[in-house]
């Protein structure tokens, strides 16, 4: 048969561990990686929704396809993910080209359709899906996703994820402790548990389980030796957690944890469930159980009604608790939001402003950090060749700061101990230190 399939993929770390599922199914199938989209029998659009320009994206690469397929006409045009989820059926009446529509929690399905059944959508309540194993072709041999719970309950005003990936279903402790010993039997070093809220984690199952109960369990699997998870939502993190990751010595010590907003007011109409001061006390909690823990967040400027001074007050908590580093983006109307209908939304201008005096104001917070750690000795996970530099390999400390160094190819896939030379904005320079 020899056919190939080719994957794009857009958005979350979430979306990217689908994407290696849906390389999964192609390849029980009896089918192989193309080298790009040319060589392609199958394309997969895997898509993200979370903001208008993740979507345009998705429609840009579209229109290219329509192209590709009228010089061959046999190629197939599979689309994924969130936009996929959301809209629906109506892309087929926009984009007649397109073969088959698969949402993210159906991607068991794909199989019917890849074995040429006809079927030309899955995108119905699949309640069983997370107890399904769906097997990964994944990208790396050193790091590993591993999905623990599916979908979303919170509703935040402005988010789409909701309607995208379903309810909250969290997979079985022992699906995710098997997953997990194969890695580690391959050779798999480092683990990051995923889920758009894994505080949640346990909830819907028959048995009495939470996420740190989960995170005892995982613990004892020889051979991992760091395990990270995403993400954590303020509301529901937990002492319990806090001590977790005070006492599993494999749990590393980083934490994303968005924000959103420094403004009481905003946080409310964006429906968080926390207060500035409630968040504020969870990290000092951190930072007191856990030493020296880097601390990660998102930050959303202009949602509808923040006035200047709602704005100053997440410069102030940026300024206050001084994170490792933000992801921060201008609030984008979603469809279906509750925020669509808030009142004062705010001009495109001002969210520019604003989002710009953030990421200005953060660069100094995280270079000003990454100046403290030179002459460190830290240890670094060694994934391999560095992207921009060839000669150099690189890694990640366990507060995943990206550290670039000279080594031998032995080193990959390596714990390895280095001194920090040199600190720059987005990496760090280190060397081996002899042990
Ligand atoms: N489940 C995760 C976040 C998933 S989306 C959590 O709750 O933290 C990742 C980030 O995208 C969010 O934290 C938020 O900052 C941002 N985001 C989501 N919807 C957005 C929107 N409509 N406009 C701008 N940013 C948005
Ligand atoms: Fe979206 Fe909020 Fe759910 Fe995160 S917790 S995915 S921001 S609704
Ligand atoms: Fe992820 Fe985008 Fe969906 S951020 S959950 S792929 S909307």
């Amino acid at each position: 048969m020899n056919k190939k399939y080719h994957i794009h993929t857009f958005g979350c770390q979430m979306n990217v561990h689908d994407s290696e599922k849906i390389a999964g199914v192609f390849s029980e199938t009896g089918y192989q990686e193309a080298s790009g989209f040319n060589e392609a029998d199958v394309i997969v659009l895997n898509t993200c929704s979370i903001r208008e320009k993740a979507e345009q994206k998705f429609y840009s690469e579209l229109g290219r396809l329509k192209k590709i397929k009228k010089n061959n006409p046999n190629l197939k045009i599979a689309v994924a993910g969130c936009i996929a989820q959301q809209k629906g059926g109506k892309l087929f009446e926009r984009f007649p080209y397109i073969d088959f529509i698969f949402g993210p929690n159906n991607i068991d399905k794909l199989q019917i359709w890849v074995t040429g059944n006809t079927v030309n959508s899955a995108l119905e309540d699949n309640p069983d899906y997370s107890i399904k194993l769906i097997p990964a072709k994944r990208e790396g041999r050193i790091r590993a996703w591993v999905s623990i719970i599916y979908g979303c309950n919170n509703f935040c005003a402005y988010c789409v994820v909701p309607f995208t990936r379903g309810r909250e279903m969290s997979r079985r402790v022992s699906d995710i402790y098997n997953e997990i010993q194969s890695l580690a039997e391959q050779g798999f070093k480092e683990i990051t548990l995923l889920g758009q809220n894994v505080n949640s984690y346990g909830k819907n199952l028959k048995i009495t389980v939470d996420f740190p109960d989960l995170l005892k369990e995982i613990h004892k699997i020889e051979g991992i030796e760091r395990i990270r998870f995403v993400t954590s939502h303020p509301r529901d993190l937990s002492d319990k957690l806090i001590e977790a990751m005070r006492d599993l010595p494999k749990v590393c010590e980083h934490i994303h944890l968005p924000i959103q907003s420094g403004s009481d007011m905003i946080l409310n109409l964006m429906n968080r469930g926390y207060t500035y001061k409630e968040y504020r006390i969870k990290i000092n909690n951190l930072r007191n159980a856990v030493h020296d823990i880097a601390i990660t967040t998102d930050i959303i400027t202009g949602f509808p009604g923040e006035t200047e001074e709602d704005f100053q007050h997440t410069v102030a908590a940026l300024s206050e608790i001084e994170y490792d580093g933000i992801f921060a983006f201008k609030y984008s109307k979603r469809p279906d939001t509750k925020a669509l209908d808030l009142p004062n939304h705010v001009e495109d201008k001002v969210k520019s402003e604003r989002l710009k005096k953030i990421l200005d104001l953060q660069e100094t917070i995280t270079y000003k950090k990454n100046i403290r750690l030179k002459s460190e000795l830290v240890e670094i996970l060694v994934e391999g060749y560095s992207e921009t530099d060839a000669n150099k390999l690189t890694g990640r400390t366990r507060t995943n700061k990206i550290v670039n160094l000279y080594g031998e190819k032995e080193d990959i896939g390596k714990l390895i101990k280095i001194k920090i030379l040199e600190a720059k904005l987005h990496s760090l320079f280190g060397e081996k230190v002899l042990t």
